[in-house]
């Protein structure tokens, strides 16, 4: 695992964008694993500012994006599907064929969670996995407890991250109880891993990520197992783990 810390949330972007943009020049076909919440949203603005300059497009490039709330379609502003829309897709010249992200409107889950590993997989598996971290540490929606071998899948959101969504729509009510998503087999398949974290709430989670043991119990620990990963912190999500690590840090 190799850990950045960079000063603030604004250079966090520059250097996860960067990231995604060398892989896009790299391979124009890359198939890129797409994550929402707040932290990526610099990202994104980042992104779509190098397409502007005429530096990278997404003609070729095939996405699939972590998970989406169970219930919600596609119009419903606090869906991912319309979060993607709004941050990157409306944005660029992405061909929306080559766009996936789990129907949260599919009657048959079962079928769904198939098709999406499916379409992964003939794709050719996923380049390069963005991905943020839940306060409890889940990845997508794997909450604590998952099991680390699960493929996409239906997923009862836990009360931490109920709570914790609930900021994005007008009442806790309002949040889904479930949703699908990539299981921990299915991100831990992509080739590389970039996951970001921002703020002094994750510098705790982080810390556990990277040096505490690997358990379902936290779910992105099984992160040290990966071959590729890149962890980009902000100073305040860096505070506990850069006493413990040799972090390469960045100014
Ligand atoms: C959501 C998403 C995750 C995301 C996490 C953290 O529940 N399913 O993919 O990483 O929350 O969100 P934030 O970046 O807003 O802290």
């Amino acid at each position: 695992m190799r850990i950045i810390i960079v000063k603030d949330y604004n250079e966090l972007s520059k250097k996860a964008a960067n990231i995604v943009a060398s892989q896009m020049i790299l391979k124009p076909n890359s198939v890129l694993g797409f994550a929402t919440g707040s932290t990526p949203t610099g990202t994104y603005k980042e992104l779509v500012r190098i397409y502007n300059e005429g530096n990278i497009s997404f003609r070729e490039i095939v996405t699939f994006n972590l998970d989406e709330y169970y219930g919600l379609d596609r119009a419903n502003v606090q869906s991912y599907y319309y979060y993607m829309n709004e941050n990157l897709f409306s944005k660029v010249d992405i061909d929306y064929a080559n766009v996936h992200i789990p129907d949260g409107r599919a009657i048959d889950i079962e079928a769904e969670c198939e098709d999406y590993e499916a379409g992964i997989k003939k794709a050719g598996g996923i380049d390069l996995q963005l991905l943020g971290i839940g306060r409890n540490g889940h990845i997508g929606f794997n909450e604590p407890d998952v099991k680390f071998e699960a493929r996409t899948h239906l997923v009862e959101l836990d009360e931490d991250t109920i709570k914790a969504n609930s900021r994005f729509f007008s009442s806790e009510e309002e949040v889904p109880k479930t949703a699908i998503s990539m299981g921990i087999k299915t991100i831990m398949h992509s080739r590389r891993i970039v996951l970001l974290a921002s703020g002094e709430e994750k510098a705790e989670i982080i810390y556990s990520m990277v040096k505490g043991k690997i358990t379902p119990e936290l779910p992105a620990s099984v992160l040290q197992l990966h071959p590729d990963v890149v962890v980009i912190l902000d100073e305040k999500a860096g505070a506990i783990i850069s006493k413990h690590c040799n972090c390469m840090t960045q100014q």
